[in-house]
């Protein structure tokens, strides 16, 4: 089937036969003229046809609703109307697929609720276009960026039998009969006769593997899904996620810190740049302040806040009659509304913040001389709270396996982890980045179901 995309017949002269295929937007009839809004996915603009009604099937053109699927022959001539600058002039109409009125995205501005309950048929929408498109350029430009930076695109497994955040946050991998298991004399489930012969569930990380990438090859990334099994239901969290983990040899807080603000910009710039069509949409539809924000963070150096000089500047918004719902004191995980208002209300830009205390912070990461505090390097937007979580890695043996004891964790599934601390190990660092975190703060969405094609979250698999 010979056709030519509407984003090409869009920006091609007006002359000479073209075929375009897509579904109905629109069809306004009149007796002298019809005027059918094409669009195709290829881009957020629609092609007009235009067909003389009395040269075509009554029924076909009947047939012709929103949603329809239809292939238009025709002459490609300059409109005459205003708002584009071609249009199809059709000689021949074949429908492909007829489009009753029980279809579920026939209207307009149906809520985004109802139209996650039709996650399968919500893409043909005009935002989900948008945001789809946006999500492609983004993967793009992540790969292009860390390419043309000499990292190597590393592939770390799926399943494992390693916690790497260490929050039994997992989702378990078996072919064991659920209905019939065998257990040792205290109860403890035998896994010596299941598929690996180990307990195993899916990643919540790459990063332990990375690392192994890292000190080998000196600088990779990783680019997949993650699973997390948190009863989180928020606009923020998803059970399935696809998250960007580089990890770096000879880094250290600093060079981490450039990185994470470089990296986010590139991929900031790369919307501007590539997706200008979808976000002027999205800028007038769904938030009129989107492009000003996205300009706003190019511009912006990110300021970075250690830890405890935050929690000063939490404690005294509160003196003067700030009100949060959850406490700040330090020591405390920084819920969302304390990191929002140090980015939205006090700073006014993006913040990454430092030397979190150990008690919230992972194993793995870099202690400092205090004593108390760990080298993590978490980078704060504004609407999306935390975007990226890194750290400086801790590289000493001694000191990694101090706090692998102090946390009373089994080691049976890390030897090989801790192996690299044992033999030429390195100072380096690394980072995550939630890929649906950005594409929120790139699409101006507000909810993370939003901006994955197919979300799982507690109690939903649909589709
Ligand atoms: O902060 P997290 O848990 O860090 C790690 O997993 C490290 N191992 C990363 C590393 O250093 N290589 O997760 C990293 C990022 C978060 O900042 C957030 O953007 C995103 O992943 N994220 C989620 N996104 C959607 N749904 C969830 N449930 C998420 N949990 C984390
Ligand atoms: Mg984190």
């Amino acid at each position: 089937m010979k056709r030519t995309k509407i984003i090409d017949l869009l920006a091609a002269q007006p002359g000479g036969e073209v075929t375009a295929m897509g579904w109905v937007r629109s069809h306004r009839g009149s007796k002298n003229v019809d005027f059918i809004a094409l669009n195709d996915g290829s881009t957020i603009k629609n092609i007009q046809v235009v067909a003389d009604p009395t040269k075509f099937d009554e029924q076909l053109m009947k047939d012709i609703t929103t949603g329809a699927c239809i292939a238009v022959e025709g002459q490609l001539v300059e409109s005459v109307g205003s708002g584009q600058a071609v249009e199809i002039q059709a000689t021949k109409i074949t429908l492909y697929g007829m489009c009753d009125n029980t279809y579920p995205m026939q209207k307009k501005g149906q809520s985004f609720e109802f139209m996650r309950q039709h996650a399968h048929m919500r893409l043909r929408t005009n935002t989900f276009g948008a945001i789809m498109r946006i999500r492609h350029n983004m993967a793009i430009a992540i790969h292009t960026y860390f390419h043309e930076h000499g990292f190597f695109y590393f592939h770390t497994p799926l399943i494992t039998a390693s916690d790497c955040e260490g929050a039994g946050n997992m989702f378990q991998v078996t072919t064991k009969n659920l209905y019939d298991l065998k257990r040792d004399k205290d109860g403890k489930i035998i896994y010596d006769d299941d598929f690996f012969g180990e307990q195993t569930s899916l990643t919540v990380s790459g990063q332990l593997e990375g690392e192994l990438g890292a000190t080998a090859l000196g600088q990779i990334y990783t680019f997949g899904p993650t699973f997390r099994a948190e009863n989180s239901n928020t606009p923020r969290h998803l059970a399935e996620f696809w998250m960007i983990e580089p990890e770096m040899a000879f880094y250290d807080k600093d060079d981490l810190m450039d990185l994470e603000e470089d990296f986010i910009k590139y991929c900031v710039k790369w919307a501007l740049d590539n997706c200008k069509d979808d976000l002027e949409f999205l800028n007038k539809m769904i938030d009129k302040t989107l492009i000003e924000r996205l300009e706003g963070v190019l511009k912006e150096t990110f300021v970075r806040l250690p830890y405890t000089e935050g929690i000063n500047i939490l404690q005294e918004a509160i003196k003067k009659g700030k009100k949060f719902e959850f406490p700040c004191n330090w020591g405390d995980d920084l819920a969302s509304e304390h990191e929002r208002y140090l980015v939205e209300e006090h700073f006014k830009k993006p913040v990454i913040m430092t030397d979190y205390p150990k008690e919230i912070k992972s194993f793995y990461m870099k202690q400092n001389a205090d004593g108390k505090t760990m080298q993590g390097t978490d980078v704060l937007f504004p609407s999306i709270g935390e975007i990226i979580g890194g750290s400086v890695r801790e590289e000493s043996y001694e000191k990694l396996m101090a706090e692998v004891e102090r946390r009373q964790m089994d080691t049976t599934h890390l030897w090989w982890y801790l192996d690299t601390r044992r033999w030429g190990s390195c100072p380096h660092a690394g980072f995550g980045l939630g890929f649906e975190r950005l594409i929120l703060f790139v699409t101006g969405m507000q909810n993370i179901r939003d901006v994955i094609p197919f979300p799982r979250t507690p109690g939903n698999a649909a589709f």
